[in-house]
């Protein structure tokens, strides 16, 4: 089996190494979103967030958690609206994803047509495998991240559909999970 590490000394490293060898690990990817401000003055809807770092944490209390990068504007809305759902997108959502990846502000729901999550009024993404509906419980210093810790209010299983996945640098399909 052919090793394709370029590190001849593993203890030093760079960033494009740290992000080449983490790239092997796949995530699912979902699309964290919190609502528009009431008031909203500027207009600025509701904010969201193309995530793959999302995790579950505990089950008993029921908690999950994401990693968002510091330098993150839509974190400043969602840690403003202290609730937020999470949309779990579908193998056949690249699109979707690629939109929200790359859309600002409400651009990002151009043609998107969402409901509401019953708890914190969150925008859910149409024809997702699942979403969870969370206020946050607390947030960590992680380095150039932060720690997302949110309590789940409410959840449901969506569409019978494998989660989109993205490794490698790219999306794959996971229709057996
Ligand atoms: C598949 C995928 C997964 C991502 N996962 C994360 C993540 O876990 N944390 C994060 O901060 N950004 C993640 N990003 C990048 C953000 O979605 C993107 O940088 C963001 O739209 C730009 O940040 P801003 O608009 O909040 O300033 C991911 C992007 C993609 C395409």
């Amino acid at each position: 089996m052919a090793d394709d590490s370029t590190a001849s000394d593993p203890t030093s490293f760079d960033s494009g190494t740290f992000r080449n060898v983490l790239g092997k690990f796949p995530t699912g990817v979902t699309v964290v979103t919190s609502p528009a401000p009431a008031p909203d003055p500027d207009e600025s809807g509701p904010a969201a967030i193309v995530i793959g770092s999302f995790v579950s944490v505990s089950l008993d209390p029921p908690l999950v958690g994401w990693f968002v990068d510091k330098g993150s504007s839509t974190w400043t809305a969602i840690e403003a609206a202290g609730k937020w759902c999470v949309s779990v997108l579908a193998e056949d959502q690249v699109d979707l994803s690629n939109q929200f990846a790359s859309k600002r502000g409400a651009e990002k729901f151009a043609g998107v047509e969402c409901s509401d999550a019953p708890s914190t009024g969150s925008p859910i993404l149409p024809d997702v495998c699942a979403w969870i509906d969370c206020t946050t419980d607390a947030v960590h210093d992680c380095g150039d991240h932060w720690f997302v810790l949110g309590k789940v209010e409410a959840l449901s299983a969506g569409r019978d559909a494998g989660p989109l996945v993205f490794g490698g640098g790219g999306y794959k399909g996971t229709r057996e999970l």
